[in-house]
C-alpha cells in the first residue's frame, strides 16, 4: 500500500480551502475541505439541469438548509426531510425520496444533493442511482464521520432488518462539499463517532498519520480547526487513493472495512439503536487488531497502541456488554466480505498495513470473542 506521507505537513489555514480529486476517468470528482465551503465551493457548478432535489434531515434542516439552499438561486429546488436516525435507513424511507421527485415532476437531467451525514449521503446516494436509472448527486457531509469516509467513494445503500448496507450500489458523486464550519454544531458523541473511521485510516495505510493522531488526540477533540483540517484532507486523501486503486472493492478496498465485519454485527444486533457506527467499528477494530495479534501478523505492542488510541478518543474498545460470541458469529456470516462461504477478515500487517484474509483459524476468532464478550 502506497503512503501518502507528502501530506504530513498539514494544511496551512483551514479557512483557505483545499480540493483533492478522486481519479476515476470519466467518473472522477473533487473534493472540496474547508470552513465555508457550502458557499465558497460554488455548488451550482455541478447542476447541470435546471432543477435540483436537497435530501436532508429533521435535525439538519433548522441548521443548514437554507445556506444551501442560497447557494443554487436560479435553479427550482424542491426538498425532502427524512426522519433523522440509521433506523430510517431503509427501503421505506428511500421511497420518500422517489415520491418527492416524482412529486415535483424531476426528470433525467435532476441533481439530487445530499445534505447531512452518513444515513442522508447513504440513501440519496442510492436514490440517485435508481432514479430514472441513475441521476447526478453531489454530496455535502456535515458529520465527521460523512465528511472523512462515507461522502467519498460512491458507496451508497440501505439496511435491511437482517444486514447492514444490504441493498446498494456503487455510484459515485459529482462533487463533495466538505463545509468544516458544520461541525461546530455535531454532538460530541458523533464527533467522536467520526474519529474511529480517522483511525482506521492510520491502523490500514498511513503509519505516520497514526502517530500523529497519537500526537493530537487532545487538540482532535478539543476541534482545534487545524488539527480537525488536516485530519480531514489526510483521511480523504488516504480514501480517494484506495477508491481510485479498487472502485468496485475487487481487492483493496475491502481493507476499508477494518472492524467493520465485528462492528456491523453489533449494529444489526442492536436493530441499528444504541450503538453509532464509527462505536461500532472502533470495538471492531480493536477485535480484528486482537485477531491480528493472535494470527501471529501484529505485536502486542501495536494491539495496545491501537486500544489506547480508540480509548483515548471516547472510543468502545470492547462490544456491548449484552452480545455474545454466538451472536457475533451468526451475524457475521452473512457479511459482504463471505466468499463460497468462507469467512474474509481485514486484519493488520502492522500499524499502517492491512490485508483482506481468511487465512486466519476460527479457534482464534473464537478466542477473541470468548475473551471479548463479557456475557
Ligand atoms: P448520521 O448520518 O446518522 O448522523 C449522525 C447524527 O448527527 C444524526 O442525528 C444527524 O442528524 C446529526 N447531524 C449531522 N450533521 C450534523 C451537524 N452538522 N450538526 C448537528 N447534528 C448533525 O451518522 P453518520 O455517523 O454521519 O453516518 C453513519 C452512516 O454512514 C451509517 O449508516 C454507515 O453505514 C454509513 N457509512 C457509509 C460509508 C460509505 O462508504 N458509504 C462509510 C462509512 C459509514
Ligand atoms: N467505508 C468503506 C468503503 O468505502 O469502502
Amino acid at each position: 500500500m502506497n503512503r501518502v506521507d507528502s501530506a504530513a505537513s498539514g494544511l496551512n489555514s483551514p479557512a483557505s480551502g483545499i480540493s483533492l480529486d478522486v481519479n476515476l476517468g470519466d467518473r472522477s470528482y473533487p473534493i472540496h475541505i474547508g470552513a465555508g465551503q457550502m458557499s465558497a465551493a460554488n455548488i451550482a457548478q455541478y447542476i447541470q439541469g435546471q432543477k435540483a432535489l436537497i435530501v436532508t434531515n429533521t435535525s439538519i434542516a433548522p441548521l443548514y438548509l437554507q445556506i444551501l439552499q442560497d447557494q443554487l438561486s436560479g435553479v427550482q429546488v424542491d426538498t425532502v426531510i427524512l426522519q433523522d436516525g440509521e433506523r430510517y435507513k431503509n427501503l421505506e424511507t428511500l421511497n420518500e425520496i422517489f415520491t418527492g421527485l416524482i412529486e415535483s415532476q424531476h426528470d433525467r437531467k435532476t441533481t439530487l444533493i445530499a445534505l447531512g451525514g452518513g444515513v442522508v449521503g447513504d440513501m440519496t446516494g442510492f436514490a440517485a442511482a435508481c432514479y430514472q436509472r441513475g441521476v447526478p448527486f453531489i454530496q455535502v457531509p456535515t458529520t465527521l464521520l460523512a465528511q472523512v469516509d462515507s461522502s467519498v467513494g460512491g458507496k451508497t445503500a440501505v439496511n435491511h432488518s437482517l444486514g447492514k448496507n444490504m441493498i446498494g450500489a456503487f455510484y459515485q458523486p459529482r462533487a463533495v462539499i466538505i463545509d468544516t464550519d458544520t461541525l461546530s454544531t455535531l454532538p460530541d458523541r458523533e464527533f467522536r463517532s467520526g474519529l474511529a473511521e480517522v483511525i482506521k485510516y492510520g491502523l490500514i495505510a498511513d503509519p505516520v498519520f497514526f502517530t500523529w493522531l497519537e500526537d493530537n488526540t487532545q487538540g482532535l477533540l478539543n476541534r482545534d480547526n487545524e488539527a480537525l483540517a488536516y485530519a480531514i484532507h489526510r483521511s480523504c486523501m488516504n480514501k480517494a487513493m484506495v477508491v481510485s486503486a479498487d472502485e468496485t472493492e475487487q481487492g483493496i478496498r475491502a481493507i476499508l472495512n477494518l472492524g467493520h465485519t465485528f462492528g456491523h454485527a453489533i449494529e444489526t444486533f442492536q436493530q441499528y439503536r444504541d450503538w453509532l457506527h464509527g462505536e461500532a467499528v472502533a470495538a471492531g477494530m480493536v477485535m480484528a487488531a486482537h485477531l491480528s495479534l493472535l494470527a501471529g501478523k501484529i505485536s502486542a505492542e501495536d494491539l495496545q497502541r491501537a486500544r489506547n488510541l480508540i480509548a483515548a478518543c471516547g472510543l468502545p474498545a470492547q462490544p456491548p456488554e449484552n452480545m455474545k460470541a454466538d451472536d457475533f458469529l451468526h451475524l457475521m456470516v452473512r457479511d459482504k466480505k463471505v466468499l463460497d462461504g468462507q469467512l474474509r477478515l481485514v486484519l493488520l500487517d502492522s500499524i499502517g498495513s492491512a490485508t483482506v484474509s481468511a487465512d486466519f483459524e476460527s479457534k482464534w476468532l473464537q478466542q477473541v470473542l470468548t475473551e471479548t464478550c463479557l456475557v
